[in-house]
């Protein structure tokens, strides 16, 4: 009996280490780095460099709408494979980053300027809320619900990194009232009526 307690023991083990939530990162590559399909031999340092961000740093302003910057490997290919990517997130004075969930990677947040209120929100729903100032670090733990919101009065700019070359990013406005779910499902699932839903999905629209 011990030995068949130790067995399913073993394969319930087997299973939540292979499922594919927890083994949802970066695979493990055998070569140095992917090179571009094709072509391998005309990989040179340019191949390695990324000059997207230029225009962060460029003098003309902060933009006049919330921006995100990414350097992930479908702007970046040589990230391919590497566990790990980076962005640039510009928000005018007042603007909200509205929760979202990286599903692959925790975040690391630095706050370059302004003042950023930033929270997550655990599995349990415990909420987990700082204020942050220039130069502070703060980490998103991996796949839970977060959100940032410049309070102001001056833009913010943060970069942001991640241990995958591919987090994803699923918005939770988006993909609840923009993904097409049912109007009814959506009113019985969050104790209202259908013309309420519907007004949260134009707004949300207008918004887009
Ligand atoms: C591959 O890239 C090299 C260097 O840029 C170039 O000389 C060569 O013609 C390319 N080969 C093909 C098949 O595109
Ligand atoms: C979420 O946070 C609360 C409060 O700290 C804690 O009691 C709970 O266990 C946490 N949930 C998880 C899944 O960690």
């Amino acid at each position: 009996m011990a030995g068949l307690k130790h067995a399913i023991d073993f394969l319930l083990l087997l299973a939540l280490t292979t499922s594919p939530t927890a083994n949802a990162g970066d695979p493990d590559i055998i070569s140095d780095f992917i090179p571009p399909a094709g072509n391998a031999s005309a990989v040179d340092g340019s191949y390695f460099t990324y000059t997207g961000f230029r225009q962060v740093i460029s003098p003309e302003g902060a933009p006049s709408t919330f921006t995100v910057v990414k350097a992930t490997r479908m702007e970046f290919p040589a990230l391919k494979d590497q566990s790990v990517s980076l962005a640039t997130l510009l928000f005018p004075a007042g603007a909200v980053n509205p929760p979202h969930t990286q599903p692959r990677s925790a975040e690391l947040l630095f706050l370059v300027m302004g003042t950023l209120q930033v929270g997550f929100v655990n599995s349990t729903n415990r909420l987990y809320t700082q204020t942050l100032q220039p130069g502070d670090l703060f980490v998103f733990p991996k796949g839970l619900v977060h959100y940032q919101f410049a309070t102001g009065p001056e833009p913010a700019v943060a970069i942001f990194a991640l241990g995958s070359s591919s987090a994803g990013m699923v918005s939770i406005p988006n993909s609840v009232f923009g993904s097409g779910i049912d109007d009814v499902v959506l009113a019985k699932s969050f104790k209202t009526d259908v013309a309420t839903i519907q007004k949260v999905k134009a707004g949300l629209a207008v918004r887009a």
